[in-house]
């Protein structure tokens, strides 16, 4: 293998980068992978499929000097500084053309300064979420990339010769300008964070409100999988409950202590949607649940205080989760709705570019969030590329509409039995207020006129207006 030149070089060959590139040379291209530590190029080599090209090297001059010109490579570090570390180092070693790709989950605003600060040095950077975790690099991933689309012309193939595909279609376009690819990223981790928050509530009300044992939600989400709930998220959720915990004799998802870790990005989603601005509550709520969750000695503290016991839902089983399972469904396209929404402001106000129908497309396979809903939604972006909110498409409409009582029940009983379903109050209440012409926010706009002479606008003439409100007419 010693004069080969490789197509495709990587840095950081933990999991991701190494199931990446072994899934690059599954499908005929010559890979090669770089790793301070040693032992990873040699498991990256041993691992891979016979009559393959790969290979796996100690220096980063090594692995430069051996890759096709313009280079081609991907970074998959941790965000922040190391991702700026490599940088720093391949620098002195690229020439102009190179492209290099950070496939991580950076901040994109670090991809922004990134790609502003290389392109004086010729080098092309892009920005490219890549979801599905270690299996989904492995057989087929969801590819997001973003930025200047001469270097993504040059990656197109071996992107979509790795990624998922779905009805022969592979899940990868350029989805924008600039930091397009890790923004589109951060929102799917968004959305990714309420759907992983609405399942939950779900899992409690049946759990505890309801008395259900592991075999019993197994067997619901199975079925739900079965039907229009049919998504990754579901499936996996639906697997977890037959899960034997080899240090008891119970299953393991009873002995995970309740406490939820987060990488950021369902921060980042939220904190940005804020920036925008523009409403994703739901979202909002599952990053602030992930929090509350880790303050576990309070909530000990707080349920003795507040006496909270496992309140029994008085309802027959049957209809309940006839009626839970269209709440689920009812919410789950609240979810996407604003991420998407989202998406598409972000598109003109950051002046990204971002094809949403190409989105809708890329995340149909291989993704976290992939689900059949995509394919509903497909239909409604390519009708109306730049529909603003899922919930103004006439077909989403009648889906929620059929669902909506539904989703009432489950939160009305909820309330009156004490549980929890804060994703669920929130994805029913942006519904009500987003189709609501009238909103009672004159009434805070008086407010704040009243305290800080902020002024309103009328209803019957253009312009702006202050009172003195002290003196009533
Ligand atoms: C994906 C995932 C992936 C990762 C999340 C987890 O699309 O493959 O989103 O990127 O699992 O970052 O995020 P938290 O640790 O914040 O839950």
């Amino acid at each position: 293998m010693t004069n080969i030149q490789f197509d495709f070089g990587m840095v950081g060959l933990g999991v991701m980068g190494r199931n990446l590139l072994l899934n690059m040379a599954d499908h005929g291209f010559s890979v090669i992978g770089f790793d301070k530590d040693i032992q990873k190029g040699a498991a990256l080599e041993s691992s891979a499929t016979p009559n393959t090209v790969v290979k796996g090297v100690s220096t980063l001059a090594e692995m430069v000097q051996q890759l096709k010109r313009p280079r081609k490579l991907m970074m998959l570090v941790p965000a922040g500084k190391p991702v700026d570390d490599v940088i720093t180092d391949l620098l002195p070693l690229l020439e102009d053309g190179d492209i290099v790709i950070d496939g991580g989950n950076s901040h994109y605003t670090d991809t922004l300064r990134r790609l502003n600060g290389l392109k004086g040095n010729g080098i092309h950077f892009m920005g490219v979420g890549i979801s599905g975790g270690e299996q989904g690099a492995r057989t087929g991933p969801s590819i997001m990339p973003g930025g200047d689309p001469d270097a993504y012309r040059e990656v197109k193939s071996i992107l979509e010769a790795v990624a998922a595909k779905v009805g022969g279609s592979p899940c990868v376009a350029h989805l924008g300008k600039g930091a397009a690819g890790h923004y589109v990223k951060m929102v799917h981790n968004g959305i990714e964070y309420a759907i992983m928050q609405l399942i939950s509530e779900s899992y409690d009300l049946m759990r505890r409100g309801l008395g259900l044992d592991n075999d019993d939600l197994h067997k619901i989400y199975r079925q739900w999988n079965e039907g229009e709930l049919q998504s990754f998220l579901i499936e996996i959720t639906a697997d977890i409950f037959l899960q034997k915990d080899d240090k008891s004799e119970n299953r393991l998802v009873d002995m995970i202590l309740d406490k939820a870790g987060s990488k950021g990005t369902g921060k980042w989603t939220s904190q940005d949607a804020m920036d925008l601005p523009i409403s994703v509550p739901v979202i909002d709520m599952a990053v602030a649940l992930r929090d509350l969750s880790t303050y576990k000695d309070e909530r000990i503290q707080a349920a003795a205080l507040y006496r909270t016991g496992h309140a029994h839902i008085d309802v027959p089983q049957e209809v309940f989760i006839q009626q839970l399972q269209d709440a689920l469904f009812f919410a789950t396209i609240i979810c996407y709705a604003q991420g998407l929404a989202m998406l598409q402001k972000a598109s003109t106000e950051l002046a990204m570019e971002i094809p949403l129908p190409e989105v809708v497309r890329v995340w149909r396979g291989g993704c976290i969030i992939r689900s059949s809903l995509l394919e509903t939604f497909l239909k409604a972006y390519q009708a109306n590329p730049s529909l603003q909110n899922l919930l103004l498409d006439k077909d989403i409409a009648q889906l929620l509409l059929a669902k909506r009582q539904h989703m009432r029940n489950i939160i009305m009983h909820a309330a009156q039995t004490g549980y929890a379903i804060v994703g669920l109050m929130a994805s029913l209440g942006y519904f009500d207020a987003y189709r609501s012409e009238h909103l009672p926010t004159n009434l805070i706009q008086a407010q704040r006129d009243f305290f800080g002479a902020h002024t309103y606008q009328r209803i019957d003439m253009p312009g702006t207006f202050h009172t003195d409100w002290n003196h009533r007419g």
